[in-house]
């Protein structure tokens, strides 16, 4: 869809560990941005409605998070300290094949002396700087084994029988990295999944002058944008240089063939159906893309005719009442590939470079949706239908896609409103939908994409720290 509207100018899981590690946590430089840690990052408590009732005021939202954050934290600290001791009573154990560490929770983890060796955390075996293994994999001899092991407050010391190398490994890392069994969860976000109600009142906003003084105000920018989907920014001077300034505080911006930062109008000055006033129906961009735009960014700076309101809708919302009504409509938005392409420039064909995408991504190991690709106007022409027998598969994937262009367009899905200049809303392109009714008069609009993995890289490091995101490697 961004083909329409070329640029027309120029172009905690362990809170606790993070506060036991670093103590500048518990200061009040790090205050600001620990509820949004807490918020998006800790796993214990599914969103509920006190999360939602945070949406109130983007005052009301810092308070609440804030005092939660610290009762949480507090909690999870003495449980993390109690969980990663090792268990006085019992014997840390070894043999040929496996190290067995027994925690005072009473559970026992197992890790392979192989997969030991392999990661050893020291700085000859992992540049302290660039984070990358400088161990040879390859020359550890199948038959490694401890010649022993020392316990001492902190952490495991293993001296390994074929070369006398000492590794040491922080009761928190083995921890954290137990595999067999599992004893932590990895950071995730908690995703508050809305309907029109949920925000019509309250969007998630941020102001202009926090996101550009600190990161502690990205940080409260990008937690919004992982878990609304979406957030608004106050207050940001209505030129494209301010936006792409703005744009900039989380990550550079991703060059496509449309461009990097987009300065467009929709003014007929060009032979395109980019510069009409159609209305767009919801969509996500770049179905066409293997990796989809992860942010889009879209400021207002002018509108001067009547139309033109913004529609947003939450796919990951969406697709749970799809799922709820008619478990079949979303097997198939699940499993029928969808290609796609951006062919409208001469010089390009854009596919993606495998055409496996469904309307509906999953994780392969978890289940959970993770990506909704949607754009019904750059869809290609199905003519390969897998396995399914074409008689059904044509029926059943007209059926469902029918079904689900009736949920988006549901007055209590679709969220409906007006950008006005100062205002730019950016949104999670892989959840979260957007469209624009018709308009008249002379509408210009700027903005951006940024690539899925910078968003999450700074989304990390503003609201974990770094200590935190490097223990987690
Ligand atoms: C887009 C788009 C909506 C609008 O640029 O991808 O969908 O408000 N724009 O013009
Ligand atoms: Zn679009
Ligand atoms: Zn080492």
């Amino acid at each position: 869809m961004r083909r329409l509207l070329q640029s027309s100018i120029a172009t905690l899981q362990n809170i606790s560990r993070i506060r036991r590690s670093t103590p500048a946590v518990s200061d009040g430089i790090r205050s600001f941005t620990v509820p949004f840690l807490r918020s998006i990052f800790s796993w214990q408590r599914p969103p509920s409605r006190r999360a939602l009732d945070g949406v109130a005021s983007t005052a009301s939202q810092k308070a609440i998070r804030h005092a939660d954050a610290w009762r949480e934290m507090s909690g999870n600290a003495s449980s993390a300290i109690k969980k990663n001791e090792v268990d006085p009573h019992h014997q840390i154990t070894f043999d040929g094949k496996r190290v067995c560490i027994p925690w005072s929770e009473g559970v026992t983890s197992t890790y392979h002396n192989i997969w030991l060796r392999d990661n050893c955390q020291c700085s000859s075996c992992f540049h302290p700087i660039t984070k990358q293994r400088l161990l040879n994999t390859f020359a550890i001899p199948e038959s490694i084994k401890p010649e022993s092991t020392e316990a001492s407050e902190d952490g495991l010391t293993i001296k390994w029988s074929n070369d006398g190398h000492q590794s040491f490994y922080p009761w928190n890392w083995l921890h954290m990295h137990s595999y067999q069994p599992i004893l932590e969860k990895t950071p995730s976000c908690h995703r508050f999944v809305w309907g029109r109600e949920d925000i019509i009142d309250n969007p998630p906003m941020v102001a202009y002058g926090d996101v550009m003084a600190s990161d502690e105000g990205v940080a409260e920018w990008t937690s919004k944008i992982k878990q609304f989907g979406f957030c608004f920014v106050d207050g940001v001077p209505v030129t494209p240089e301010a936006t792409e300034e703005l744009i900039n505080r989380i990550s550079f911006v991703r060059n496509t063939h449309y461009g990097g930062f987009w300065d467009f109008t929709s003014n007929l000055a060009k032979a395109d159906t980019a510069y009409t006033d159609l209305p767009l129906g919801l969509h996500t961009d770049g179905t066409y893309f293997t990796d989809p735009p992860g942010l889009q960014l879209l400021h207002c700076l002018h509108h001067d005719g009547g139309g033109g309101e913004s529609i947003l809708a939450d796919g990951f919302r969406a697709a749970r009442i799809l799922r709820e009504e008619s478990p079949e409509h979303y097997k198939t938005l699940s499993r029928v590939r969808v290609p796609a392409h951006s062919a409208g420039n001469e010089e390009v064909c854009i596919r993606p470079t495998f055409a496996i995408h469904p309307i509906l991504n999953h994780d392969e190991a978890t289940g959970e949706l993770i990506q909704v690709r949607w754009n019904n106007d750059d869809r290609s022409t199905m003519d390969r239908w897998s396995s399914i027998d074409p008689d059904v598969g044509v029926f059943q994937f007209y059926d469902a896609i029918r079904k689900w262009n009736q949920i988006i367009t549901r007055r209590e899905v679709e969220y409906r409103f007006k950008l006005v200049p100062g205002r730019p809303m950016i949104f999670d392109n892989w959840r979260v939908m957007h469209g624009r009714t018709q308009f008249d008069g002379e509408r210009r609009l700027c903005g951006a994409y940024i690539n899925m993995d910078d968003f999450e890289s700074r989304l990390r490091l503003t609201n974990m720290g770094r200590e935190a995101v490097l223990q987690h490697l």
